[in-house]
């Protein structure tokens, strides 16, 4: 593994990466105005409670026979007493999601298996999400964000779920950190003509909060098709939630960083690099370093594997 700079050729790639990224990247790639910043969170929290009490107030306002739109909470058997999975549970601090697997999670999960698994291509698997009724998230945003780039590509990048941008522009990773992904990617050569890019949730939870455990566990086995059906030749993985998603583990990403694993589609072992998510990058810009440590080690499988 590629640990510090060795020789006249990674000096060489890291001055490259550093231009990349902006003169300014030992402190960050714009000017931030912190005190907008946290306005705008306190906005979007004021939206997302709105949005919550007023989903809550169609759903107490629906007769039985019509559908809630979530069929999470209508095929669970306690449905009735349980909260909205947006909706904060007793000692969670708002904006993070429950840690709990709804007891009717598990047939959505089923519903998700089959319909992923009957999605030939694509344009089938996106389908199947479009009018997949499992997940709540879909009520609340504006785009289905499915994928982005050359699904013939080599390598396939998978973030955690779409923001604002994306959410409004219903493509992947256009927002800030979506511009330091592209540059992350001309790092080492590879941008959306040759790569793809998805995440392990179409649908932007509301606030940009955490997706829930049974968010992830219902939308996995479309993330899971979506692999199959790309193909690619090497997983990157950005970000904690993702990793740990895919690669079915508890170890947090400053862990999981930095080491090749494999995810098993059809019987293949792809190898999969998990790295620091280019959102955690604009606000450490210090771990940028971690992280291009991560993009040589992606250059140089790929380099071997062609
Ligand atoms: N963060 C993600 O994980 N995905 C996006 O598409 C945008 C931001």
């Amino acid at each position: 593994m590629l640990n510090t700079v060795t020789s006249a050729h990674d000096l060489a790639a890291l001055i490259e990466w550093y231009g990349a990224m902006g003169a300014d990247c030992a402190l960050d790639d714009l000017p931030q105005d912190r005190f907008e910043e946290s306005q705008r969170q306190a906005r979007e929290r004021a939206s997302a409670r709105t949005a919550r009490a007023a989903a809550s107030d169609n759903r107490a306002n629906a007769s039985p026979s019509q559908p809630v739109g979530s069929t999470l909470t209508s095929k669970s058997s306690s449905n009735q007493s349980r909260p909205s999975l947006n909706a904060p549970q007793h000692g969670q601090q708002e904006g993070q999601a429950p840690a709990f697997l709804n007891p009717g999670s598990a047939s959505v999960v089923e519903d998700a298996r089959q319909m992923a698994a009957q999605a030939q291509t694509l344009a089938d698997l996106r389908q199947a999400l479009a009018t997949f009724e499992g997940c709540s998230l879909k009520l609340s945003a504006k785009s289905l964000v499915f994928g982005d780039g050359n699904p013939d590509g080599e390598v396939m990048f998978i973030g955690e779920a779409p923001g604002r941008d994306e959410d409004l522009q219903g493509i992947p990773f256009v927002g800030r950190a979506g511009q330091l992904l592209d540059k992350m990617m001309t790092a080492i050569k590879l941008d959306r003509s040759n790569s793809y890019i998805t995440n392990i949730l179409p649908w932007r939870p509301p606030g940009n909060r955490k997706p829930s455990i049974d968010e992830q566990a219902m939308l996995q086995p479309f993330i899971h098709r979506h692999i199959e059906l790309v193909n690619p030749k090497l997983l990157v993985f950005l970000g904690g939630t993702a990793a740990q998603q895919l690669l079915d583990s508890k170890e947090g990403i400053m862990r999981l960083r930095g080491r090749w694993r494999t995810y098993t589609v059809s019987g293949r072992e792809i190898p999969a690099m998990s790295t620091l998510h280019p959102a955690f990058l604009l606000r450490t810009p210090a771990q940028k370093r971690a992280a291009w440590q991560d993009l040589l080690e992606v250059a140089a499988k790929l380099d071997s594997l062609r």
